[in-house]
């Protein structure tokens, strides 16, 4: 089998790239197209030629794992040039998703049609990169700069119907795409091939194109690729094809060796890799069919719908009817704004109210139940409570899942008498859009209860990460420890407002004192309380000042108060606030001294790779990537720089050890450097490469 073919049929010559799963345009396939190319221009018997491709999608891109390395010829350029310059017309029969290069050889070809659920675009910057076989000289050239700049600065994917609005499609299939491109080959066959790269640019209003840059670079804080993109695409008002092509190419080629292109395919690979967990290889997933969650509050009614909106029938239970019908409008609103945002389909949207019900009939519910979810206060008490309801109604064989962010997985399992069916499930708000679930393996969790959370996780299109238990799991531990390290540097003599500062410049969406007053400070507040008891005293957590605002009843935004003022909605920063903080200092014995952006960065991120390095060697979760992965998801960590753990090892594990001894003689017990850090650090290790083999 080649990656692609050629073959002669009713009149006309087909092309056809065979390359799955998504028929990346590999090495294989562009000597393969080389070919095919060939004897399209020499057969006699092809008045025209059709292009598609078989399997589930059209290219969906170039070779991503062969970026970075020296690129084997035929390039993609080359092929490209090839297909423009035949005398016969190729017209692109589209399917699936023509992505970045899949795109730009559809728009090398003189037509394109697509099947009317098909959808194309230039998804480069997402990677750190820019198309770089034409896509923004050939695609402003079809739908004009703005909105080429509204696809290739920002990778946003366009559907048939869009497409053919835009001018990139020249037809919509119904039915047979193949049928139709064939019909629309033999009318071209006659006339000379339509050559994007001959068309005239169409005017613009640079005012338009502006707005479109600042649209796309404003989504894109920190990255460096969609302005290049937008600069690439605006070239084509000014200059030649050829010189476009040149120019775009040279900007191609740096910018996939730069360190946000490596964070940015680390992160691709990462999420993709990361459901594939080494211990869990051949476990089969328990059979899912009926799914039931206990309590409708924030996070019950965001997980049922997520797991509605994936067609899998969710019955959701309640203490009382009046509960029950606040759920009931809970997941309404939330099914409703899913429709709006264009989320679910108006049919999607039929079928997931159809298979979401609300109710108070426990025994019903679990019992007829694969998988129960427990999303009830986040209390141990009242887990164990309801688990030991659950155990006994639960059918054989279901899975009993609680959705927790900190609390002991195995207690609650113990309690059950079945604790091999009990997992964790850690699900983020808003449950039914964010993608990450931590899925917590316990202690006796059968592989196959693991399996089904994973597995159950796939289906309603998140990312699920297998991790073991310990308090707070990888995330929330984590981000305790950087939190109380950030703490500390605020008494030691930061300003919320600087550490903001250096944290957002860092890439963050907002620094941590704005969203501890975003999220609440009452809440931290309620664990610190109740994590008293066991606290050690002569370990500094910087949590003084925090409770201080607290029960000055400063909760954050929702008070108007908090780290900051609010003021129409913008944070300002109090004096009372600095007297504070100060005032914690001195009752402390610390003298405050200037705390620079530098010093703060350094310190998140050590902080954060040292966690993660005792959160590894616990077994915690196994590779590096897994917490990579979490962060990218759940906790807004800037998609490039890859992960904690993957900015580790660029920054180098030296310098973060470094970093960490720094902060621990600043930050005194808690803080020492993890054995695993020193360890890699001192050999020359990565954690990329380093991985736990349990
Ligand atoms: N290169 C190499 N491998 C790729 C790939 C690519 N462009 N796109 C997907 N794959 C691999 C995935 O890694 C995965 O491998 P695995 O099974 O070993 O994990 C497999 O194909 C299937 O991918 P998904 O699991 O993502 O499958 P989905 O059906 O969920 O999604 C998709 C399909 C929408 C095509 C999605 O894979 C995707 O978005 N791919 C990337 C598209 C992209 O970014 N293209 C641009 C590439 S850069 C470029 O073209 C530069 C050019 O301008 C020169």
């Amino acid at each position: 089998m080649t990656a692609a073919r050629y073959e002669a049929r009713d009149g006309l010559g087909w092309i056809v790239i065979d390359n799955p799963p998504v028929n990346a345009a590999s090495h294989a396939v562009r000597a393969g197209l080389a070919e095919a190319i060939g004897k399209a221009k020499a057969d006699p018997a092809a008045s025209a030629v059709v292009l598609a491709c078989a399997g589930r999608t059209f290219v969906a891109g170039a070779d991503i794992r062969e970026f970075g390395k020296p690129i084997a010829p035929p390039s993609l350029p080359d092929i490209l040039d090839a297909i423009e310059g035949l005398d016969k017309p190729v017209v692109a029969a589209i399917h699936g998703t023509a992505l970045g290069g899949g795109f730009e050889i559809a728009l090398a070809c003189h037509a394109r049609v697509l099947s009317k659920d098909a959808s194309v675009g230039l998804p480069e910057v997402k990677l750190g990169i820019i198309p770089g076989a034409g896509g923004t000289q050939r695609l402003p050239r079809l739908v004009g700069v703005p909105a080429a700049i509204g696809m290739a600065a920002t990778g946003r994917m366009v559907g048939a119907a869009e497409a053919l609005k835009l001018g990139v499609a020249d037809a919509v299939a119904e039915e047979d795409v193949l049928a139709d491109a064939a019909r629309l080959a033999k009318k071209l066959a006659d006339m000379p091939p339509r050559r994007t790269r001959d068309l005239p640019v169409p005017p613009f209003d640079p005012a338009a194109a502006d707005a479109a840059t600042v649209a796309a670079t404003g989504k894109a804080r920190g990255q460096i690729a969609p302005k290049i993109a937008a600069d690439m695409i605006r070239l084509t008002a000014t200059t030649t094809f050829d010189d476009g092509i040149s120019q775009e190419r040279a900007a191609f080629l740096k910018l996939v060796t730069s360190d946000q292109a490596k964070a940015m395919r680390h992160a691709f690979f990462a999420e993709r890799e990361v459901a594939r967990v080494p211990r869990l290889e051949g476990v089969k997933p328990r059979t899912t069919e009926r799914v039931a969650v206990i309590g409708a509050g924030t996070m019950g009614a965001g997980i049922s719908v997520a797991v509605a909106a994936a067609g899998i029938p969710v019955a959701v239970v309640e203490m009382n009817e009046a509960a029950a019908e606040a759920g009931r409008a809970r997941v309404a609103g939330l099914f409703d704004r899913m429709a709006k945002s264009g989320r679910l389909s108006p049919a999607q949207h039929a079928a997931a109210v159809a298979a979401h019900s609300i109710g108070v009939d426990f025994e019903a519910a679990v019992g007829a139940a694969d998988v129960v979810i427990e999303a009830v206060f986040e209390d141990i008490e009242i887990k164990k409570a309801l688990f030991r309801r659950i155990a006994p109604v639960a059918k054989a064989g279901a899975t009993l899942a609680t959705n927790t962010s900190y609390l002991d997985v195995d207690a609650i399992a113990a309690v059950t008498g079945r604790a091999e069916d009990v997992i964790g499930l850690h699900f983020f708000s808003p449950a039914n859009i964010m993608k990450l679930v931590e899925v917590i393996e316990g202690a006796k969790s059968d592989p196959s209860a693991v399996a089904t959370g994973v597995a159950l996780g796939k289906r309603i299109g998140k990312i699920p990460v297998v991790c073991r238990v310990c308090d707070g799991f990888v995330g929330n531990r984590i981000l305790g420890a950087y939190r109380a390290a950030q703490d500390i540097l605020l008494e030691n003599g930061g300003t919320p407002e600087g550490m903001d500062r250096a944290l957002e410049a860092f890439g963050f969406a907002m620094g941590p004192y704005a969203v501890s007053d975003l999220a609440g400070l009452d809440i931290g507040f309620a664990r610190r309380k109740s994590l008293a008891p066991t606290r050690d005293p002569k370990r500094r957590d910087g949590g003084t000042t925090l409770d201080r605002l607290a029960q000055m009843g400063r909760f954050g935004q929702k008070t108007g108060r908090g780290f900051y003022r609010y003021v129409e909605g913008k944070r300002v920063v109090d004096p009372e606030v600095t007297a504070l903080i100060e005032e914690v200092a001195r009752e402390q014995g610390v003298t405050r001294k200037p705390v620079d952006d530098d010093l703060v960065v350094r310190a998140t991120r050590a902080v954060m790779a040292n966690e993660g390095a005792k959160i590894l060697a616990e077994g915690i979760v196994p590779r590096a990537l897994d917490i990579d992965v979490v962060y990218l998801q759940g906790y807004g960590y800037p998609v490039w720089r890859g992960g904690p753990m993957f900015e580790a090892d660029r920054v180098g594990l030296k310098q973060i050890l470094a970093d960490m001894r720094e902060v621990s003689a600043l930050a005194g017990p808690g803080f020492e450097p993890a054995a695993l850090l020193v360890e890699l650090a001192e050999s020359g290790g990565a954690f990329a490469s380093w991985t736990k083999r349990n």
